[in-house]
């Protein structure tokens, strides 16, 4: 590396390159990271809000517009597919705007989205605010990474960059308790809450209070210093770094960032192009982590846990229960991460994860497997009921403390500066595709072959992402984003 050394190193928690931690400049510093990275990381509970959000909204919006199974499905999933679209330019644009104005625009279209579907008169006008929904989102979950991998010191990125997941998590939470909060409040989803709007409206409409947040704070954030250098804005790229990221040396630092974008010239998809099936393996490695993620099932429990659970008997109220009880581990155990994941490294942690997702994925998979009767119309004899919650919050516990959130650190930093943003969206789109997938065929092939087989299908692309990690991914937690690039471009 070409970190000068500095006294700074000596006898505090600071890292090569950073100021002394105690110094006033390192404490202004650090108050301006986090806020930056709270700023960014809102992006993520929007995120997780306007995923989950149309749970509690979908029995009326079936019966408001008349839909039959396949189309209500499709209303769903369709969201999705606008995240993949969004992430797949979101990377793009970031390149080219700055990161701060695609986050201004993904808020924009986060109220947007809110209103119109709060208002939406028919089906199809509905599905076409969801989709700017998913473009939002799909943005968001690109440029969230991305800017908090940039601006944050190596030494914090890890758990700076997690908090992206802890935003998304209590998104999910959030939805949650705010649509079962409304449903109550009206006193069903489809009766009438405030202003004759009915309860399921004001599900989606109360989405616009975080994004409007979201919008104003993305506006007082400083742009991230790898855009400003490759746009050749020395002056202001040198202020941030000073300023934000605590360099003792900000000239250093320039250098290093500089020379690590090597060229002018903006990064293109065909910068993607490499000898490995056409691709840089680092761009496979990425793709792979994205994929894994959601292959192993976790949003069949955040987008289907309420009828999953009544499909094997619980009562409503039970399965409502179980639903919150999940978000809140969800969100408590990526505090665990946040924790960890400097400390312990990335792989050691994905490796663990995989581990234990696999365990309880294995118990909920022979459990599911004991059901009698098909379909949604499925009993558990005596003890797998239990043994099936069991096993399916084991995995949520090992999912949220390490695949949740690391998934995500690892996109935002293992790519090379030069082709940072465009691989990181590429990368996210295939999440958002695999999440897509998942979701459509979850109901469809539960129907088809059983629980229990999903369940196990599951388990083995669990066992798969352990291999994948242990044999392919590079470690970078604690380097700096411009050393790693030499480690990565093989
Ligand atoms: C991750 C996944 C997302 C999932 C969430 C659950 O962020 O990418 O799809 O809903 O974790 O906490």
């Amino acid at each position: 590396t070409t970190h000068k050394p500095s006294e700074a190193q000596s006898n505090d928690d600071s890292g090569p390159g950073d100021l002394p931690a105690n110094s006033a400049g390192a404490r202004s510093a650090r108050r301006k990271v986090y806020a930056a990275t709270v700023a960014a990381a809102l992006g993520g509970l929007l995120f997780g809000f306007d995923t989950s959000v149309i749970n509690g909204a979908v029995n009326s919006i079936q019966s408001t517009f008349s839909l039959d199974p396949a189309i209500l499905g499709f209303t769903i999933a369709i969201t999705l597919l606008g995240c993949t679209v969004g992430a797949w330019f979101a990377g793009q644009l970031a390149d080219v705007w700055g990161r701060r104005p695609v986050m201004v625009l993904a808020a924009c279209l986060f109220v947007i989205s809110s209103i119109g579907s709060g208002f939406a008169f028919a089906v199809w006008d509905l599905m076409a605010w969801r989709i700017i929904g998913g473009l939002a989102i799909g943005i968001a979950s690109v440029i969230a990474p991305a800017y908090i991998g940039e601006i944050a010191p190596a030494r914090l990125r890890g758990g700076l960059s997690s908090l992206q997941q802890l935003a998304i998590t209590l998104g999910i939470f959030l939805a949650l308790l705010s649509d079962a909060g409304m449903a109550r409040f009206a006193g069903g989803a489809d009766s009438q809450l405030w202003w004759g709007l009915d309860a399921w409206r004001w599900m989606l409409l109360v989405g616009v209070i975080p994004a409007v947040v979201y919008g104003i704070l993305s506006l007082r954030i400083p742009e991230s210093p790898q855009y400003l250098i490759r746009r050749g804005r020395k002056e202001e790229a040198l202020a941030v770094i000073a300023n934000v990221t605590g360099a003792a040396d900000p000239e250093q630092r320039y250098k290093d960032i500089e020379e690590s974008i090597e060229s002018e010239r903006r990064s293109t998809y065909r910068d993607l192009r490499g000898h490995a099936f056409g691709l840089q393996p680092i761009l496979w490695i990425g793709i792979g982590m994205a994929a894994f993620q959601q292959l192993v099932g976790i949003n069949a429990i955040f987008y289907y846990s309420t009828t999953l659970w009544q499909s094997v008997g619980f009562s409503q109220q039970d399965s409502f229960t179980t639903s919150v009880f999940t978000a809140t581990i969800n969100v408590l155990l990526t505090l665990v991460a946040i924790f960890f994941v400097d400390r312990v490294g990335r792989k050691k942690l994905l490796l663990a994860g995989s581990v234990g997702m696999f365990i309880g994925l294995v118990a909920a998979a022979i459990s599911f497997a004991q059901a009698s009767g098909s379909g949604t119309n499925i009993t558990l004899p005596a003890p797998w009921g239990p043994i099936a919650l069991l096993g399916a919050n084991l995995f949520v516990i090992c999912f949220a403390a390490t695949w949740g959130p690391v998934m995500w650190v690892v996109l935002g930093e293992v790519f090379p500066n030069k082709m940072r943003g465009i691989a990181l969206g590429v990368a996210t789109a295939f999440n958002w595709i695999f999440n897509f997938l998942v979701t459509l065929l979850f109901p469809i092939m539960s129907h088809a072959v059983g629980l229990g087989f999903v369940y196990a299908g599951f388990a083995f692309f669990a066992a798969l992402s352990f291999w994948f990690v242990k044999a392919l991914l590079p470690e970078v937690s604690g380097l700096e984003l411009e050393d790693k690039s030499k480690l990565t471009r093989r």
